[in-house]
């Protein structure tokens, strides 16, 4: 890819500028915030790290959102982050504003653009920036999955001592309290996490996968996380920009995957040169998809609260 932008230059949107450049997943990476200097400061600060890291990506930064133009995919990570205590859900009104007037200079400046929503709740925001655009939905979707995943698959590494290189996680659904970590398509080299670990550890994995964004939230007290959600932002990127078609769960519009419509949910994907190249239906137990409705149903009172 030639040129990405992030908007948002708080400690997602710097940690993903870095991730990009140092992968050398675009020519040109551009930074945008609101406060003045804060882009031009961050992306002056990575740039003087390529000599070091040696990678040719150049960075840019400005309060400006026209510097979007021309990007092949955009990046939003603009938005108030939650407080400890606060429900991702609890920060929508402001980041849907935030989310609107970007995807409004968006149409105007990069209107053959890719969008990546990371900004919470995320489900819900990618769904209404995608209803925005009016694009096809393979051009509009969201980050949460390859980062639920990645912190279930630290968690089995750390209470099995396997490799982490062996582990792969699937975590769908909504990123919220509700979201479904799915164990039986958790493995270690293949081989299902049943066979290493008992019901009871299997439950403690899961619980505090649900809870990894408060976790990390409630000991920095001032900080979200963001070095694992800005390494599953390249993850995706990285799929993306290389055609690699990886399958990773991301939000996707479903249109009737899954039994549901019009609704920004996590799922797997194959993420390719388009974007959203398809969205694989699981075939779910009557059990897992009970917690899929379950998390469905929370993210649609987000998303019917936003058409009050
Ligand atoms: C988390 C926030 C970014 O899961 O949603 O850490």
């Amino acid at each position: 890819m030639n040129k990405i932008t992030i908007v948002g230059a708080g400690r997602v949107g710097e940690s993903a500028a870095h991730n990009l450049a140092k992968a050398e997943l675009c020519r040109e990476v551009v930074l945008i915030d609101i406060k003045e200097g804060v882009a031009q400061g961050t992306a002056l600060d990575i740039q003087e790290s390529a000599p070091i890291f040696h990678f040719d990506t150049t960075l840019a930064g400005t309060t400006d959102l026209h510097a979007m133009a021309g990007s092949e995919l955009v990046i939003i990570t603009a938005g108030i982050p939650r407080k400890p205590g606060m429900s991702r859900s609890d920060v929508l009104d402001t980041n849907l504003a935030v989310v609107n007037e970007i995807v409004d200079m968006l149409l105007k400046t990069a209107p053959n653009a890719m969008l990546l929503v990371v900004s919470n709740p995320v489900d819900v925001l990618t769904y209404a920036a995608w209803k925005r655009t009016g694009w096809p939905r393979h051009r509009v979707f969201g980050m949460a999955g390859v980062l639920d995943s990645a912190r279930m698959a630290s968690f089995v590494a750390m209470e099995t001592g396997f490799s982490v290189r062996d582990i792969t996680a699937m975590v769908l659904g909504g990123h919220g309290d509700t979201m479904v970590p799915m164990t039986r398509f958790t493995c270690i080299n293949g081989i299902p996490i049943e066979h290493f670990l008992t019901k009871e550890q299997i439950q403690k994995i899961v619980e505090r996968t649900r809870g990894g964004g408060a976790e990390i939230l409630s000991l920095r007290k001032t900080a979200s996380a963001y070095d694992a959600p800005a390494a599953a932002i390249a993850a995706m990127v990285d799929s993306i920009s290389h055609n690699r078609r990886h399958i990773l769960p991301g939000v996707a519009v479903l249109q009737g995957e899954y039994g549901l419509h019009d609704i920004g949910m996590g799922v797997p994907v194959v993420f390719g040169e388009n974007g959203v190249e398809q969205v694989i239906e699981l075939p779910l137990t009557p059990e897992e998809s009970a917690a899929f409705m379950r998390s469905a149903a929370m993210v649609q009172a987000d998303l019917d609260q936003l058409n009050k």
